[in-house]
């Protein structure tokens, strides 16, 4: 009898299963409104910090010249109260605080709010912060100041757009200034085909997860509706993949100033990124320097 040598079964690994990727990922299908999950991405933001900054946010040497700068547009002088709109962790209120400004941040995700409240009583500064959203907020006549970096209010279009600046034009006290920052629509844009660029970043962490993922990111252009739009594909190591649209809804210089006069702003200059040189005809990346009437 000859023995047969002993064979061990090792239990193979499941073999991994094709997963399921359904996505609305078709040009037309893509959702007229944002879908950013600012709560969820707060938490993982909070997770890529780098030093003083944040993957995703403005490096802290910008952030800082940025301050300086606002502070000197909005032509403020220390005790001045200053609102800003969708504060993120703090990097420009905290900064302002630590100048001497009362500042009070307003931003929709709770979890940079509370790092942010954590951070400030940490280094002894007075901030005030707070977790809502900014078209909810009711200031009346409290500050002498205001701004919104980051393009956030491009995320806005119609009446909620309205509703923003309205709430801020409340928020000041008459004379005081609001620093917008947004893209404005490229000459000619309406008459353009609409377009779609893709690229590919392979990620240990980022703001969208903390494990490796893939993240593909299309930034479609739909000219005739006025619209920018960015898919963003995130897909895990394991598990299903997600995707989120962010929406840009592009304003020329005229139609936006229209719609400051509207709120009771009037529109005081064009400004470059730096906050300092006059804009020049081809930037898109802008700010809007408005006084309250
Ligand atoms: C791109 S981040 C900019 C953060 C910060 N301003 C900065 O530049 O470091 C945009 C921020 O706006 C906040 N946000 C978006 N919609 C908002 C809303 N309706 N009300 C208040 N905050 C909002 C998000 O939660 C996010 O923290």
């Amino acid at each position: 009898m000859t023995s047969e040598p002993a064979t061990t079964t090792t239990p193979r690994e499941a073999a991994p299963r094709p997963r399921a990727l359904r996505l609305r990922s078709r040009l037309e299908d893509f959702v007229p409104f944002d879908t950013i999950p600012w709560e969820q991405q707060a938490e993982q933001l909070l997770r890529c910090r780098d030093g003083d900054g944040y993957m995703g946010l403005r490096p802290p040497a910008r952030v800082e010249r940025e301050v300086a700068a606002l502070l000197e547009r909005l032509e403020l002088t220390p005790g001045d109260a200053i609102l800003d709109l969708g504060c993120g962790p703090g990097m420009y209120s905290q900064r302002m605080a630590a100048r001497g400004y009362a500042v009070t941040g307003i931003d929709i995700a709770a979890p940079v709010i509370e790092h942010a409240r954590a951070e400030a009583a940490a280094a002894g500064l007075s901030c005030r912060y707070l977790a809502a959203s900014f078209l909810s907020m009711d200031f009346t006549a409290e500050f002498d100041g205001a701004f919104l970096t980051n393009s956030t209010i491009n995320h806005l279009s119609g009446d909620r757009l309205d509703e923003l600046l309205r709430r801020v034009r409340r928020a000041l006290k008459p004379g005081a200034r609001f620093a917008c920052e947004l893209i404005i629509e490229p000459q000619g844009f309406h008459a353009q085909r609409p377009t779609e660029t893709r690229q590919l970043f392979e990620l240990p962490r980022s703001p969208w997860s903390d494990r490796p993922h893939r993240w593909l990111e299309r930034k479609l252009s739909f000219p005739a509706a006025g619209e920018r739009v960015v898919h963003h594909i995130i897909v895990p190591e394991r598990g299903a993949p997600r995707e989120y649209w962010s929406r840009f809804a592009m304003l020329a210089p005229e139609a936006f100033t229209a719609r400051l006069a509207r709120a009771g702003f009037a529109l005081e200059r064009w400004l470059e990124q730096d906050l300092r040189a006059p804009v020049n005809p081809d930037s898109e990346l802008v700010w809007a320097l408005a006084r309250a009437e």
